[in-house]
């Protein structure tokens, strides 16, 4: 093919953007978005505090943007994301225990409701793990509420929308690490009792490097019986074109890897400010790292 998202296709993945609602208006960014990708994300419009800044009442409204214009094109959405510590209403931010565990779970129901049929996958929950050796869960409002607050979500996302995958998203899950290693056992846990887990999403924010066992570690995840998906991928360095293919043919080596995106379009999107870590310039311009994911789909 000779775009991203016809080329993914033709090896039978989506190739994918996180896209911001203001920026639909900006012909540049829309051309290469309706050109490219075939799958997208929103950056920052389905997050907690964009759909229920008060407790009990959603907006949709730039949701909804970016789902109709990814409906209008033919394009796959990924949900981002039901569950996470960060980018949290303030009133959600003051509660605890039991409160919090009721405004989680209806959170969860009531978007997963609102979009009900419409997405391709969701990260249910987002970097509920620790960085570092110990292999712990995150400590964050949401973990102390109780350690099934996981699982709990995953349950009330499959009861809202039968049809999307389910994923659990993370950063720094690379290579086989500590923290890889607690979320492939969690993983395992709940494919073994039957908890709905479908998809485990790579954020894969690298940084001139992407570990050696990549792909091995993509593979072992696959081998639980979920998809795996490269989900915010954004590469700085001098090495980026390189670390882009190997990503790339990373995930087409592995059956149950279904797709890529790249967080945000040109470098001046990105949310990595001065690191310029994306596939074209800020001019719109196609950069090496494009071509070099072309070659490699
Ligand atoms: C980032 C967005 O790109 C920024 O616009 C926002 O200010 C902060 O969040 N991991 C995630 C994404 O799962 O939601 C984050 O997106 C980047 C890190």
């Amino acid at each position: 093919g000779t775009t991203l998202g016809t080329s993914a296709a033709e090896r039978g993945r989506y190739f994918g953007t996180a896209v911001a609602a203001n920026k639909l208006n900006d012909g540049v960014y829309t051309t290469i978005l309706n050109r490219e990708f075939n799958s997208v994300t929103a950056e920052n419009e389905m997050k907690w505090d964009a759909t229920e800044p008060n407790r009990g009442q959603f907006n949709f409204t730039n949701g909804d943007r970016i789902l109709n214009h990814a409906r209008q094109q033919g394009m796959s959405v990924r949900g981002h994301a039901l569950l996470w510590h960060s980018q949290q209403p303030g009133w959600a931010q003051g509660l605890e225990g039991s409160t919090l565990r009721s405004a989680m779970m209806n959170h969860v129901t009531q978007v997963a409701t609102h979009y009900r049929g419409q997405i391709h996958s969701w990260d249910v929950v987002n970097e509920a793990f620790a960085d570092g050796t110990s292999g712990a869960r995150r400590d964050s409002n949401l973990q102390r509420t109780g350690n099934d607050w996981i699982e709990a979500a995953f349950r009330a996302a499959r009861a809202a929308d039968p049809n999307a995958r389910l994923c659990y998203n993370d950063y720094n899950t690379d290579g086989i690490n500590a923290k890889s290693t607690a979320i492939y056992n969690m993983v395992r846990d709940f494919r073994a009792r039957g908890v709905p887990i479908d998809c485990v999403g790579f954020q894969s924010h690298l940084t001139n490097s992407v570990p050696g066992d990549y792909q091995a570690n993509l593979q072992r995840f696959a081998d639980l019986g979920v998809d795996v998906q490269i989900t915010e991928l954004d590469i700085s360095g001098s090495n980026q074109a390189n670390v882009y293919s190997t990503v790339t043919r990373a995930c087409l080596a592995v059956a149950r890897c279904t797709g890529i995106t790249v967080w945000g379009i040109r470098d001046s999107d990105s949310w990595r400010t001065g690191q310029n870590p994306l596939l074209f310039d800020a001019s719109g311009n196609k950069k090496p790292a494009y071509t070099a994911v072309l070659n490699a789909l």
